[in-house]
């Protein structure tokens, strides 16, 4: 079925089924299974109005589908081998024809590029690898005539160490900008060494000891990442002014870089043991290590609140906030709403990412998300972005599974966010830590690499940023010809790439490209509650229900590699992702949505 016969075949049913949703919410309390979650969520007394209040334009955030693309990887059109912002402006009839809405783009100001651009020098302009000014603001326009938004990172956490603020900082203890970022006095006899036992996110230690100052310096990150202080008021003004800078230009909203640490335990108080080596994507742990004190404290949710407020000066359209943290949704969702404060729109759930890819492991998660996140909150799940392996490779090269998932991630509540290259499902590369241009590969080359290898998770993340595959011309129509693109080209291009995958009508591309344009056509399923159908759920099956204004639509998923019966009678299907389905039965790995008739 293509779209068109998709939405013909809608329009008819959704007529037809009209008359079994005439009334409304009672029709879902007297059909549903009384095992259905999400309606029987308890508010929190103080919960906030602003998401769940405004026009339907105001609420465009939640109906939205995001493509992230990282603009070093994503289209070169001055044949130095590193994408541009002339080369996205290029591609943006690709994404508008996909579907996507809004595309957040990971971050292109000045930058010595050691932590490719999430070390910013200057905040206010554009690095010349990408463009300049006058491109960026065309690049603004350009969405907006389409229709679209863009939102991009802003990195409030820490500058570069090669920002003019940090150059100050660090030459003195007595400049004015000395207090702008954390520094404290050493323990031991001489005060050589660090203040606590802290380390950082990327695993290494916290403190970094600068002889100009004769004290230690705190990153959260890595150590060319110093963090502001933002118990300072006027670092406070200065970063929200960076925020208005961006939003006076039209940017629609930000991604919020690690927004976990921007306040640390004032008493430096130490970390408790973790028995966990690994980072998890539950808990900020790292190196035997509970990053507990210095990261996710009371104040970083309220400056959450703060910077809503900044933020909602500017309402036309509204702007939004969707910050990068891990941690339990209990303490994360408090970033949303704090003390009963509005904070941002979104958090993203990177619990996602790290969950096995079966009917029951997914139903816990959804149960989990619905529980902590349940309506208006908007639960925003992350299966891939720039720091982490690509979806095919962890779906272990299966298009199947990737098109189920594509299918779940567009169905289930929340902000859909797609890393650019997964809608034709470009894999890992692998590049070894030695070669790598990444810094924390860079921090970590002393690793044997076959443990490396044996690593679901990336540890050098040129891994996932390799370019975009365009076509199979050389370069993968990425880069000019006789350019050097600055990553490999993934190895397959020939198979794998745009224009291949949209001449083929069973293609992923093609696949999202349906599911995309039915969840924007479809209201249940970009504004609906969730209903999970717990009675059609068990070891193989996930089963839900999207529901609003009286509509009804089932998502089944088969998530195992083997057919199973359907176990409703239903033959409305509205899209399978696959081309040949049977009433009866559902093939290995095939999800469905059906106009729901029980
Ligand atoms: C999280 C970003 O996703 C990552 O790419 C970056 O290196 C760190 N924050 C530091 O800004």
């Amino acid at each position: 079925m293509n779209l068109h016969q998709i939405r013909a075949v809608y329009k008819t049913q959704r007529k037809e089924n009209s008359f079994h949703n005439i009334q409304g919410n009672n029709y879902i309390s007297t059909t549903l299974s009384p095992r259905t979650c999400s309606r029987n969520m308890v508010m929190p007394a103080d919960f906030p109005e602003f998401i769940s209040s405004g026009t339907p334009d105001m609420e465009w955030w939640k109906k939205t589908t995001v493509y992230q693309i990282y603009p070093r990887s994503f289209c070169d059109t001055n044949g130095d081998g590193i994408g541009d912002i002339q080369g996205i402006i290029e591609k943006l009839d690709y994404l508008e024809d996909l579907g996507y809405e809004t595309i957040w783009i990971s971050p292109f100001t000045q930058s010595p590029q050691r932590d490719f651009g999430y070390d910013i020098s200057d905040y206010h302009s554009i690095s010349p690898q990408y463009g300049d000014m006058p491109l960026f603001e065309k690049l603004v326009q350009e969405l907006h005539r389409r229709n679209m938004k863009l939102i991009f990172d802003l990195v409030l956490n820490h500058t570069s160490n090669e920002h003019a603020w940090f150059k100050e900082s660090a030459s003195s203890r007595d400049n004015p900008k000395a207090d702008w970022y954390i520094w404290k006095d050493g323990k031991g006899k001489n005060g050589t060494k660090p203040p606590n036992n802290w380390r950082a996110m990327a695993g290494n230690r916290a403190w970094t000891y600068y002889p100009a100052r004769k004290q230690f310096n705190y990153t959260a990150f890595l150590p060319f990442q110093p963090d502001l202080n933002y118990h300072n008021p006027e670092v406070k003004q200065a970063m929200f002014d960076v925020a208005r800078f961006w939003l006076n230009k039209g940017v629609d909203g930000f991604r919020l870089d690690i927004i976990s640490a921007i306040y640390e335990d004032p008493d430096l108080r130490r970390n408790p043991l973790s028995l966990r080596l690994a980072p998890s994507d539950k808990s900020l742990t790292i190196f035997f290590q509970n990053l507990k004190n210095n990261f996710l404290q009371e104040k970083s949710f309220e400056f959450a609140t703060e910077l809503r407020s900044v933020v909602d000066e500017f309402d036309n359209p509204r702007r939004i906030l969707i910050g990068e943290s891990h941690g339990e949704e209990e303490l994360i969702k408090q970033f949303c709403y704090n003390n009963g404060r509005n904070g941002l729109n979104a958090i993203f759930l990177f619990k996602a990412i790290s969950t096995p890819f079966k009917a029951e492991s997914y139903r816990e998660m959804l149960m989990t998300f619905e529980k902590h996140f349940p309506e208006p909150l908007v639960p925003t799940l992350v299966f891939a972005n720039h720091d982490r392996t690509r979806v095919i490779t962890r779906l272990g090269g299966s298009i199947e599974k990737a098109k189920l998932l594509a299918l779940f991630q567009f169905t289930c509540r929340g902000i859909p966010f797609t890393y650019f290259g997964d809608e034709i499902g470009i894999p890992r590369v692998r590049i070894p830590l030695k070669q790598g241009k990444d810094a924390i590969a860079i921090q970590h080359k002393w690793l044997p690499q076959f443990l490396v290898d044996r690593s679901v998770e990336i540890l050098n993340r040129d891994e996932c940023r390799t370019p975009m595959l365009w076509n199979e011309n050389p370069n993968a129509g990425f880069c000019a010809v006789l350019a050097s693109p600055w990553l490999p080209i993934a190895g397959n291009f020939k198979e794998i790439n745009v224009e291949k995958q949209l001449a083929e009508p069973h293609s992923l591309l093609n696949f999202y490209k349906k599911v995309i344009h039915l969840r924007k056509e479809t209201p249940a399923l970009h504004n609906g509650s969730l209903e999970i159908a717990h009675d059609l759920c068990n070891k193989k099956i996930l089963a839900y229900y999207r529901i609003s204004n009286g509509e009804k639509y089932m998502i089944l998923l088969n998530m195992s590699p083997s057919r199973v019966r359907n176990p409703v009678n239903n033959a409305n299907i509205l899209l399978s992702t696959h081309h040949q389905s049977e009433e009866s039965q559902l093939q290995p790995f095939e999800g469905r949505v059906m106009i729901s008739g029980r």
